[in-house]
């Protein structure tokens, strides 16, 4: 009896430990946030350190739920099955109109009261906003403004070969003719379906101007979408697919980056979210690498803007969510963080003195597109229409690069894509 009555109490003695152990873990967990997020190149890392950081410093942990792949694509399909599951992460990068399929289904927290303590509605332009909130209810902090009109040069591929920055697409295609001859990878370029479609965003662009990627991509209008300009997009892409090196297929685009750090490509067309591996790899604007806009959209930007959404844990927003959303959007870290991954805040209230010139050169792109109509949405990283319209575009796009079809084919596809998915 005494042995079972001792043997009960060490039981309950070891039963309450474990509870409380149980309990401490429990508010270990609860004070952590888990971020899922497709930050996983060198560049990115880094910035998302400086978030890691920030949050780190006001005692909440960070559980990290990488999923690689630029652009995102397979970190939305884990996403979608995470949510499925029933087990969705705190906070989820996100874009364009990802983040209202989500708000839609009712699955984000509202982050209405952190938006007004920040005046967030004072300081998003009105383009962010259009993703940061639905039904007029704050749902996403916006990290940054990056855009994919850009090119990045290799300055001294550049002074070998004797070219100045190219200012239309004669002059662009002429300077990857002599890397070409010389024996260099004129463009560096990896070919994966959302990588092409970028390099589209800036095609079409420049073939057809603001109205004719507003009409096509955004729109999504027939007559646009089967018109002579966008054949001459594809025409255009085919010529591009014939700079790229042999072993091109499949390359993630920092890989592809690093070509141009190495000083084997000449170029790179790439949203700004490069010049974070040209910075990570020790490299200064206008000596090592050279950053311009694609010949000829110099008064355009095709903006996509990474957010960060939290999904609704059942019931209010949690303080780590809270503080998360806070971070994220304060002057500081909006600062500190896009100095490193390459884009320029989403606040137009900053002071962007300290940033290199390619930053500050956005940074007025941006302001300057906003104020005359010509800031624009990238269809390619999601901020022009959704996910099943993006993504049927992309493979036909990518089906045409990689000489499935001819131009008069890719067209009629990419309307039918456009069309079953609308
Ligand atoms: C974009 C995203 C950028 C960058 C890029 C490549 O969609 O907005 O932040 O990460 O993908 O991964």
């Amino acid at each position: 009896m005494r042995y079972l009555a001792y043997t009960m109490t060490a039981a309950a003695a070891l039963l309450a430990a474990h509870a409380a152990q149980a309990q401490d873990s429990n508010q270990a967990e609860g004070s952590n946030v888990e971020v899922l997020h497709w930050w996983t190149s060198g560049g990115e890392a880094a910035a998302l350190n400086v978030l890691k950081e920030d949050l780190q410093g006001q005692g909440i942990g960070w559980q990290d739920m990488p999923v690689a792949g630029g652009g995102g694509t397979q970190a939305m399909t884990v996403l979608r099955a995470r949510v499925t599951a029933g087990n969705a992460p705190t906070a989820v990068q996100m874009l364009g109109f990802d983040i209202t399929d989500w708000a839609q289904q009712d699955a984000l927290a509202n982050l209405n009261e952190i938006a007004s303590e920040g005046n967030w509605d004072e300081v998003i332009p009105q383009a962010l906003q259009k993703f940061s909130k639905y039904e007029g209810e704050w749902v996403a902090a916006p990290v940054n403004v990056h855009s994919t009109n850009w090119v990045w040069a290799d300055a001294s591929l550049m002074e070998e070969l004797g070219l100045e920055q190219p200012q239309s697409w004669d002059d662009l295609i002429a300077a990857m003719q002599k890397a070409k001859d010389a024996g260099y990878t004129a463009l560096a370029h990896g070919g994966q379906a959302w990588q092409d479609a970028t390099i589209f965003d800036s095609v079409a662009l420049v073939t057809g101007g603001p109205e004719f990627y507003r009409k096509a991509l955004i729109d999504l209008e027939e007559e646009a979408l089967t018109s002579d300009t966008m054949k001459q997009v594809f025409d255009r892409m085919a010529t591009l697919r014939g700079f790229v090196d042999d072993n091109f297929s499949g390359r993630d685009w920092n890989l592809a980056t690093a070509m141009v750090i190495d000083d084997k490509a000449l170029f790179q067309i790439m949203g700004d979210w490069a010049k974070g591996e040209f910075l990570n790899a020790d490299q200064t604007p206008g000596e090592d690498f050279v950053c311009f806009r694609f010949p000829g959209t110099s008064e355009q930007v095709l903006f996509n803007s990474d957010q960060f959404a939290m999904f609704d844990q059942g019931g209010e927003v949690s303080p780590q969510q809270a503080a998360l959303a806070k971070a994220i959007v304060s002057p500081e870290f909006q600062i500190a963080f896009n100095k490193v991954k390459g884009s320029v805040p989403a606040r137009t209230d900053i002071d962007v003195s300290e940033f290199d010139a390619c930053g500050q050169q956005a940074y007025e792109d941006f302001k300057e597109a906003a104020a005359s109509d010509n800031l624009m949405g990238s269809f390619a990283h999601g901020h022009a229409n959704k996910a099943a319209v993006k993504n049927a575009m992309y493979d036909v796009i990518t089906a045409h690069f990689n000489g499935e079809y001819d131009s008069e084919t890719a067209m009629d596809e990419l309307l039918t894509a456009v069309q079953i998915n609308m």
